[in-house]
């Protein structure tokens, strides 16, 4: 990687900012119902303590709040469980700047301070400079290990580097290690396994990657817009009909570049999305009906294209994994790959969901912590979050 790193910045003595990506799931109580974001950036926490700063800032938004305090976006919470995680003090600040915000980081005695969540105020989304300078002046060192926000260019992912030398963590480093080989230097053959709802979402990875990899397998939602450009009956499946030129646009390219894209042979079909419902399974899909999963001869034929694979990203489960019925072809298709000697790299979001869901995580290569993120990477963009850090 050619940007530097936490490793190239001397630590000692110095207040240390760190924007990490809170952005935890939560229940109605305000429990943490996946603290994997959390446990990601322990292992920078730990570096950046044991390197001798004197403080550490951590920063970071949670959900959506407009640009207004909402008290169930507070990260309190969070503070908590990273205080059980890190097994040590954490100090919570319920602002993210100021005066009285600078006098106690230099005041209480704990090491560790989380602030309130940036998102509280609209300045963090709109980049303003004066907000980032604010934060900027919390501290002497900027370290970024919030890969789950380097696509967003905001004033604590991007402004903030204007002022301060900027910096990644080692979970900003080895998710841009992983994605960035797969993008180019997968080790071939090299299969693109892609799900989830919509056409429109998964476009920029299919024209970056059609070129790099040897297939794409396609399930999921996404997957009966290409079927119906393919002429064949969809029933009630998911349709993006004003997608349907770009599926015909794309299905066309492979042929072009002599690419293959794998599409479902059978699925299983329902009347209606909603659990218990009775299952068929069908090759030609009936007027009346919705698919919901990749039927067992697409799993098949799925397990036959990967079985000598190298390297495989897979973004989008490849059913409605939520609903236990629905969910075999995500997860047979996961387990198969766990099998493999090829390197895993899952997309965050949906997909890691699924495979934590089949608790698979420990057995895959790399589990990205960013959705948005990581997507946005594997579509060949460049993040501003990485972009503004310096160079080495
Ligand atoms: C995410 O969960 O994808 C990140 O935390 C970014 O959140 P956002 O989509 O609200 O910017």
């Amino acid at each position: 990687m050619n940007k530097m790193t936490v490793r190239d910045v001397d630590l000692t003595n110095k207040k240390v900012l760190m924007r990490v990506d809170f952005n935890v799931p939560m229940d109605e109580n305000l429990g943490i119902t996946d603290d994997t974001r959390i446990r990601a950036t322990l292992p920078t926490i730990k570096y950046i303590l044991q390197g001798g700063a004197k403080k550490l800032i951590l920063i970071s938004h949670l959900g959506r709040p407009d640009g207004k305090v909402v008290a169930r976006y507070s990260l309190k919470p969070v503070a908590l469980r990273l205080k059980e995680l890190l097994g040590e003090p954490v100090c919570f600040l319920n602002d993210c700047i100021g005066d009285d915000i600078k006098r106690e980081i230099d005041t209480v005695s704990e090491r560790v301070i989380l602030l309130e969540n940036l998102r509280f105020y609209p300045e963090e989304e709109a980049n303003d400079l004066n907000f980032s300078k604010q934060l900027a002046e919390l501290a002497e060192v900027f370290v970024n290990d919030a890969f789950g926000t380097a696509h967003r260019a905001h004033a604590s992912t991007e402004g903030v580097a204007h002022y301060l030398k900027a910096v990644a963590g080692f979970l900003l480093e080895k998710e841009i290690q992983y994605l960035d080989t797969a993008i180019k230097n997968a080790a071939k053959p090299f299969y693109v396994i892609l799900g989830g709802a919509k056409v429109s979402d998964k476009i920029g990875i299919i024209e970056n990657l059609l070129p790099k990899c040897d297939s794409i397998l396609i399930g999921g939602g996404m997957a009966y817009t290409f079927l119906k450009a393919k002429g064949e009956s969809i029933g009630n499946s998911k349709l993006e009909k004003d997608k349907l030129d770009l599926a015909r646009d794309v299905l066309g390219k492979a042929e072009k570049l002599n690419k293959e894209i794998l599409l479902p042979v059978d699925h299983i079909v329902v009347e209606k999305i909603e659990p218990g419902a009775k299952i068929e399974v069908v090759e030609e899909i009936p007027d009346s009906k919705i698919a919901v999963d990749i039927g067992p001869k697409t799993i098949n034929l799925f397990k036959e294209r990967l079985k000598d694979a190298k390297t495989i990203v897979w973004n989008g489960p490849l059913g409605i994994f939520e609903i236990e019925s629905f969910s075999k072809g995500t997860e047979q298709v996961a387990q198969f790959i766990t099998t493999l000697k090829a390197t895993t790299i899952i997309g965050g979001g949906d997909t890691a969901s699924a495979i934590a869901k089949f608790g698979l995580e420990e057995k895959m290569t790399h589990i990205s912590t960013g959705g948005g993120a990581s997507l946005e990477f594997l579509e060949g963009k460049v993040l501003p979050g990485i972009a503004s850090l310096a160079d080495k």
